[in-house]
Order: structure tokens, then sequence, then C-alpha cells
């Protein structure tokens, strides 16, 4: 089943297609069977912050665009990308099957997509706790999940994923990037790539409608960046080494040092070095 739709936006013709698609154990995809295309948008993420606010919307829905004027990254960060090269978009999701205290979950999972797809394209990805996609000791993708919660339940959750694709020159404030293209030396079809990460975003979605937690979870701590490895890092007492070992429910890093001590971690309290 196959329906297309047009809106009209202030900004530009919008596109849409709406699809019943089914996976291949005969599941309704969830994740990409709605896609809004928008040629600029200040960014996807507030675009679908804007959408959830005037109505309804349908799960899954991908809003991507070819350019963001003030695409954020996290803490409070601006994420920077060449016109036209490389993904960004938000997936909306309504993840009633978990609670807000167990929010870490859709970490997992859209940094895990992200991996699954990088992989299928022979790419070595895993992830730098919580959520940045790394390829060797470079960074080719950024995610900014979103929850809106109600109590301890989760009402929406508008997942944010920038993921380099064709871009081959960074400005140099921009850390360590990477992108698929300079990797592997290919063009790819920012559509087509977007389909197919929508595929494996999917899957690893329905693991977890599915209350396949261990399998996720175990996935997740193997596709860690430096999992298991003596290196720097930097905490509010100082540079030490240690190696990482694991990552609570709550998304709470633990670092083993040299002496054996094990230390707990939120978001930007160690840094990797
Ligand atoms: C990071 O800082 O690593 C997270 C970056 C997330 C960027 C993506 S691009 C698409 C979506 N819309 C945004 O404004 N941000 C996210």
């Amino acid at each position: 089943m196959y329906v297309q739709y047009t809106f009209y936006s202030s900004e530009t013709i919008v596109n849409s297609t709406s699809k019943i698609i089914f996976t291949d154990n005969y599941q309704a995809m969830i994740i990409g069977s709605r896609k809004l295309y928008f040629e600029k948008l200040a960014s996807t993420n507030s675009h679908a912050h804007a959408m959830l606010r005037k109505g309804k919307v349908q799960e899954g829905t991908v809003v991507y665009t070819a350019f963001q004027s003030a695409g954020k990254g996290q803490a409070g960060n601006r994420w920077e990308s060449e016109k036209g090269m490389n993904i960004l978009m938000s997936v909306i999701l309504f993840p009633t099957v978990i609670r807000a205290d167990r929010q870490f979950y859709l970490t997992k999972i859209i940094s895990l997509g992200v991996c699954d797809y990088l992989r299928s394209c022979s790419i070595d990805a895993s992830i730098k706790w919580p959520n940045d996609i790394y390829v060797k000791d470079f960074k080719a993708g950024g995610i900014l999940i979103e929850n809106s919660i109600i109590r301890n339940e989760i009402d929406h959750c508008v997942a944010g994923i920038g993921l380099n694709v064709n871009q081959k020159s960074f400005p140099p404030e921009i850390p360590n990037p990477t992108s698929m293209s300079l990797i592997t030396g290919r063009e790819y079809d920012v559509e087509q790539c977007i389909s197919d990460l929508c595929q494996k975003l999917d899957a690893r979605y329905k693991q977890l409608i599915y209350n396949k937690t261990g399998r996720i979870d175990e996935d997740y701590k193997s596709s860690l960046y430096r999992l298991n490895q003596f290196t720097e890092f930097r905490d509010s007492r100082g540079i030490f080494e240690g190696r990482i070992i694991s990552v609570s429910d709550s998304g709470r890093l633990h670092i083993e040092d040299r002496r054996g001590r094990i230390y707990e971690y939120g978001f930007r309290e160690v840094d990797f070095l």
C-alpha cells in the first residue's frame, strides 16, 4: 500500500511518502514508514517537536533535510553539515513499552542502529559512550535524543541523527571528524542511505518493543569504543589511566583504574583523552 502526500511549508514544498512496508519477518515497518523531506530547516529535531505540538503524528515518522541553519548538537553545541552531503534526520517515536527510568534504551537502540547500518557498508563503527558514532578514533556521526517525560512515562521521543556521508572537508574547529566517503573512498546516494539506515533503526526498535533487552545490552556493550582498553581519561580529580568496563541501566559509565577501583560517571563528567 502506498500513499503520496504533498505539503506546503513556509520553507519549501515537502513531499512525503507514507507506505506500509513489511520487514523480513512480515512486521510492518515503524521507523521510516513515513518520511518528510525539507530542502532546508533550522533543525530537524526542532521541526519534529513543532509537528508534535501541532497534533497527531504517525509513529516512526522521519523528518530529514539537506541543510540545517541551526543544527543542534549535544550540550548546547551546534551541529554543522555541508549542504546535501550528509544525513540530517529525526525520528519521532512513542515508546510506551519503556518507562522513563529506562530511557537509556533509546540511546542504545538508536546508536546500535547507526552502527548496524555502517557495518552493513563494511565500516567498522563503534559507539563512544554515550552515543557518538566513531570509526577508529574519528567521529562519523552524532545523536541527539530529546524525550518528553510525563511522570514516569515517555510521552514522545525525538531522536536526531547526524551522520557524515559524502562530506570530505570539515571546518578546523570540529575536533576529529570523518565521513563514510573519507573512510571507503566511495560516493553515496544520501536518500538511499537514509532508507537503509531506517531499516536498521527499525530492527533495533523492534528488539526494544519485543523486550529483547538482553541482546540490546550485549550489543551496546560490545560496540563501545575503547571497551576494556586501558587509556587516559580526565575527571574532576585529574588525568588517570583506566578502562571502560560497563554502562549502568541508567546509562552511567563505569571505568576501572589501574588499582582496580571503579568509578561511575554521568554525561560530561569524564573526558576521553
Ligand atoms: C552531537 O553533538 O554529537 C549530536 C549531534 C546531533 C545532530 C543531529 S543532525 C539531525 C538532528 N537535528 C538536529 O538539530 N540535531 C540532530
